[in-house]
Parts: C-alpha cells; structure tokens; sequence
C-alpha cells in the first residue's frame, strides 16, 4: 500500500485511459483525485493541465498522471507550469528514467498511442521508481532555475 496522492488530469481523448487506470491505482492504496474531464465532450487539455500542474505544483499531491490523444500536447502544456516536470512516457524504460534521472513528477500518456495494459506498467514503474539524486540533482536543480527565466 502506498501513501502518495496523485492528481489525474485528461481531456476527452485521454477519458478512458483514466478511467481504466483510476480504479486500479486506488485498488493499490493510492489517494486519488481527479480534476476532469469527466464527460466525453470535446475540450481542450491545457485547462486540465493547468488545474492539476498547478495543485500539484502547490504541493497538494506528489504525483500526477496527465492523459490526452498523443501525451504530447498536455505534457507541453504542463512543462509551462513552475515544479512541474512532465515527461510523455511510451516505453518502461522512459518511465524508470524520467524518475531515475530527471525526477519528472507528472507523467503523461497517449491514449491513442499507449493500450491499456501497458499503460498500467508504465504508471507501476513511474510511481515505483525514486529519483537516483547526486550528479542528476545538479542538472534537476538546473531545470528548476529556467522556471524563473
Ligand atoms: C485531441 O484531439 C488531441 O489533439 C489531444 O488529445 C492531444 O493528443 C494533443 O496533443
């Protein structure tokens, strides 16, 4: 069981992705909040980008997951956002090391890119895995000094 609170965030391209990942991840212990959408209806991801990035970003939950069509347009749109680091992950590896080595507090998936159960692997590693620190936090710390550019 664990105690991390993870924001999710989607628009509609993203909608059932989150709603498949949800109910798994509160199975395992997870306090989860869920900003929207919520409906099917068309909309537009920098909104639920910018509600979750910017709680999270507050410090009310440790983690987040950010799902659109691709993964790419709200992790573009999340990165704007000061603390947050987002990281659109495909692949096991990308998921373990945007934790490992940049400390990427969101993750954000593609729907239409990214089937269901390997979504699940990737959300177990992102969420599993500590960010490794030393020589990363320098280049981490460095990362965190553009917010202010
Ligand atoms: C919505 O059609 C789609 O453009 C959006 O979910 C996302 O993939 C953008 O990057």
């Amino acid at each position: 069981m664990s105690n991390l609170k993870i924001v999710m965030a989607s628009d509609h391209a993203g909608l059932a992705l989150k709603q498949h990942l949800k109910p798994l991840l509160e199975k395992q212990g997870y306090a989860v909040a869920d900003v929207g959408t919520h409906t099917p209806e068309s909309t537009d991801y920098p909104d639920y980008a910018a509600e979750a990035g910017r709680r999270l970003a507050k410090g009310e939950f440790d983690r987040g997951i950010f799902i659109c069509g691709t993964g790419t347009g709200i992790a573009i749109a999340a990165n704007k956002i000061p603390g947050i680091r987002a990281a659109a992950c495909t692949h096991e590896f990308l998921a373990e090391m945007s934790r490992r080595h940049n400390d990427a507090n969101v993750l954000c998936l593609g729907e239409r890119i990214v089937a269901p159960g390997l979504a699940e692997v990737l959300v177990q590693r992102f969420l599993a895995t500590e960010f490794e620190g030393g020589r990363h936090a320098r280049r981490v710390d460095k990362v965190k000094q553009l917010d202010r550019c």
